[in-house]
């Protein structure tokens, strides 16, 4: 049905609210439109629209689901016919996105939405909404919507993308990027530059760095979770750090990079001998997959729980490795990941590769 039919109907319905009401307190009046649906109109009844939790985080590539249900207080006999519309508020106020609206099982997406979100509408009551093919773009506050004619309510769920913050200094060594250099090494490592808010989580999280890094902002900062003298001073409380905005070409730090979390496995390769760097970079293909990136055995780190306590190459040319379980001869004393630097690349060592799923 369209929507301009739907409205008329909407309108009709206003109009017969004259007829007589029930003894309950409510009034109900039956119509029926051309394909036989009846509608119901009545008063003093609630419609509730609610999320079961207000955050939800999910994986880039992956899927998810923003739960949204609705239901009328006191609870109806008759299914009521409603229209339901989802749509992404942004972060810093302007418009609002239309992702998906929908007039009984009839729906529509919008832009970037586009065949990638449905509704689930069963059982009744249902509206949550599944997402595919997330992008980091997807981020941000939700709206569902329901919308009864006579009443429109919504709630709000927020889609989180998962993702791990990490520090990347270049082979070049310490403080040799400009904001421009900081975003590619970010790049090319499957991640991109940190924002204050993804910098300040992981500091909550405990991460403690003493090289200050470039943010998306082109602010630059530093987590410091426990004071030290060589770091800014004992009497200098933890917190992130900050040398505020920076010249973005003249200036020159290392990065705090963000790694959304992606599908794929990352392993440590099994193979009967230690490689050079082009060795490593061809057993992974050979396996049929490829040399890890930084970013990517930081997720396989923080989400997957990869410990391993061999060094093994990357992707950029550092050696690292990842370790979930502290323990003795393991080179860490809190889970983390390991960086042995960047060797000359014919000395030889294990790989990490990823797969893609
Ligand atoms: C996402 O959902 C589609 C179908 O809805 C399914 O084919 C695909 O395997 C799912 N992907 C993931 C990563 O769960
Ligand atoms: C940043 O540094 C890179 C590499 O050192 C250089 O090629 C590039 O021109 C610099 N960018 C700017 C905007 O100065
Ligand atoms: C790695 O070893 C191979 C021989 O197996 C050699 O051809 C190649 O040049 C070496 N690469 C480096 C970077 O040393």
């Amino acid at each position: 049905m369209s929507g301009l039919l739907l409205a008329v109907l909407w309108q009709l319905l206003y109009l017969c609210q004259a007829a007589p009401g029930y003894s309950n307190g409510f009034f109900y009046h039956d119509i029926t439109n051309g394909n036989g649906n009846g509608e119901i109109h009545f008063n003093g009844v609630k419609l509730i629209v609610e999320t079961t939790e207000s955050s939800i985080f999910a994986a880039q590539g992956g899927n998810v689901t923003l739960p949204c249900r609705y239901h009328y207080q006191p609870e109806l006999q008759s299914p009521r016919r409603t229209r339901v519309k989802w749509s992404w508020v942004p972060a810093l106020g302007g418009r609002e996105l239309d992702v998906l609206a929908a007039i009984g099982h009839r729906h529509r997406t919008f832009g970037a939405f586009q065949g990638r979100v449905r509704l689930l509408q069963d059982p009744p009551g249902e509206a949550s909404l599944v997402m595919g093919e997330l992008r980091t773009s997807d981020a941000g506050r939700y709206r569902c919507e329901v919308i009864d004619g006579l009443e429109d309510e919504s709630a709000v769920v927020d889609l989180e993308l998962r993702g791990v913050v990490f520090p990347y200094q270049p082979s070049r060594g310490r403080y040799r990027m400009n904001f421009s250099s900081a975003q590619k090494a970010c790049e090319e490592q499957g991640a991109m530059l940190a924002t204050f808010d993804q910098l300040f989580s992981a500091w909550e999280e405990g991460l403690d760095w003493c090289n200050a890094g470039w943010l998306a902002d082109g602010t630059v900062q530093y987590p410091i979770t426990a004071s030290r003298t060589p770091c800014g001073g004992q009497d200098l409380a933890p917190g992130v750090r900050s040398y505020g905005a920076r010249h973005r070409r003249l200036h020159l730090y290392d990065a705090f990079c963000f790694s959304p979390s992606l599908h794929g496995e990352v392993y440590f390769l099994q193979h009967p001998q230690k490689l050079n760097f082009t060795e490593a970079v061809q057993a992974c293909e050979e396996d049929g997959s490829e040399i890890a990136r930084v970013g990517q055995l930081y997720v396989a780190w923080r989400f997957l729980g990869l410990d391993h306590c061999d060094a093994g190459w990357l992707a950029d040319g550092s050696l690292r490795y990842p370790v979930s379980t502290p323990r003795p001869n393991c080179g860490l004393q809190r889970p983390g990941v390991r960086s042995l630097g960047f060797p000359t690349q014919h000395q030889k060592y294990g790989v990490y590769c990823f797969r893609a799923p």
